[in-house]
């Protein structure tokens, strides 16, 4: 893009939880940029928070060698930096008192002399980074989580990763399951998207798989382990979403966040659901939480391969002066759609995906009426 407006100088950060890959899109943008286009380039410390605090370095071609291979963010993120509601402090009970502090942002922005920014996140930080457009801050998007739950991107970078991690997890549960004879129930991240746990609970052959969009019935898990029982199996495998939920029945809320833009914190209900179906079946259960261990290690070579793309397809639209768009990835193309079109909303899993009937198909229980 020639002009006035052609760019020189960006800022990458890094918002929401962390996941596998994201070194892997910070090495991309950079040395993209530095080496195809000759850019200068900043890095952004703990996402918005680091704009919202001045807090931004160089980003030169030496500072991301060797970090394609390294779970995490080398430029640290936070989840709870709105600064369109930032908490600036707490009243007498304690609850936080939040302010529109995107000016300050924005200002930090243009002092620097940045052209535009690289945000990689997910739904939230696309929101955050929506709501800095009408400040004159230009913004290009990478969808970044491991619960693969951005609207208009059929993949995220980091799920492929989890997936083969939660993977080898239940691969080491299935001999200690059997040699006791027990129910061993599983909870993976994903907030209220299934993805993860379905592909998880497919690959790994679970027996069980609950996940949000189908809320279950406990009498129909109870029976269906009481029958596997009596047929002979030696354990039951359940692979259960945080944000489960029984028929009639509410999501398993282990705290919430007052200053997060995201309030709600899912997480505890694999001991919960561990009891109710010893309870019920009498067969002995045990619960395993397998939480953050799913977002760290190293990214798969799938995600290496996506997390690059990813962001040379990034510094392509800063190129062509396509701002304000988010990368996604749509039957295996590379494209990008307008980020206000996924800030704030989520991709569930639907209803007919044709995985749901291939798992019912080999015997998988949702804990639903269906067959
Ligand atoms: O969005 C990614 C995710 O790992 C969700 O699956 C999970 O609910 C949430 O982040 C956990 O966030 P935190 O790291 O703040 O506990």
């Amino acid at each position: 893009m020639a002009g006035s407006n052609a760019v020189k100088r960006i800022g990458i950060l890094t918002g929401g939880g962390d996941c596998p890959g994201i070194n892997a899109v910070i090495r991309s943008v950079t040395k993209t940029a530095i080496f195809d286009h000759g850019w200068e380039c900043f890095g952004i410390e703990d996402g918005f928070l680091g704009l919202i605090e001045n807090r931004i370095r160089p980003l030169r071609a030496g500072d991301v060698s060797n970090i394609l291979t390294r779970g995490g963010t080398i430029l640290g993120t936070s989840n709870k930096a709105n600064p369109a509601r930032f908490a600036v402090g707490a009243d007498k009970l304690g609850n936080p008192i939040f302010a529109d502090v995107r000016d300050k942002a924005a200002a930090n922005y243009h002092a620097l002399g940045l052209d535009a920014l690289v945000v990689i996140g997910g739904d939230g930080t696309m929101s955050c980074a929506d709501g800095m457009t009408s400040f004159g801050v230009r913004c290009v998007g990478v969808p970044k989580t491991i619960d693969n739950d951005l609207m208009h991107t059929h993949i995220t970078f980091g799920f492929t990763t989890a997936v083969e991690t939660g993977v080898e997890a239940i691969d080491r549960l299935h001999t200690t399951a059997a040699s006791h004879h027990r129910i061993m129930v599983v909870e993976l991240m994903g907030r209220n998207a299934g993805w993860l746990t379905l592909f998880v609970g497919l690959a790994s052959g679970a027996d069980i798989i609950l996940i949000p969009e189908i809320p279950y019935d406990l009498g129909i898990l109870c029976e269906f382990c009481k029958q596997r029982r009596a047929s002979g199996h030696s354990s039951t495998i359940v692979a259960v979403s945080e944000g489960a939920r029984p028929l009639d029945g509410k999501q398993f809320v282990q705290q919430t966040i007052a200053d997060s833009p995201d309030p709600v914190r899912l997480g505890g209900l694999a001991p919960v659901l561990a009891r109710q179906l010893e309870m019920c079946s009498q067969i002995e259960a045990r619960a395993v939480v397998l939480g953050h261990v799913v977002r760290g290690g190293t990214p798969s070579g799938m995600d290496r391969v996506l997390a690059t793309r990813f962001g040379f397809k990034a510094t392509e639209l800063l190129a062509t002066g396509e701002f304000g768009r988010l990368v996604v990835v749509q039957h295996g193309a590379l494209t990008s759609v307008p980020i206000d079109d996924v800030a704030n909303k989520q991709r569930l899993v639907p209803p007919d995906f044709d995985l749901l009937r291939a798992a019912r198909a080999v015997g998988t229980c949702f804990g639903d009426a269906v067959r």
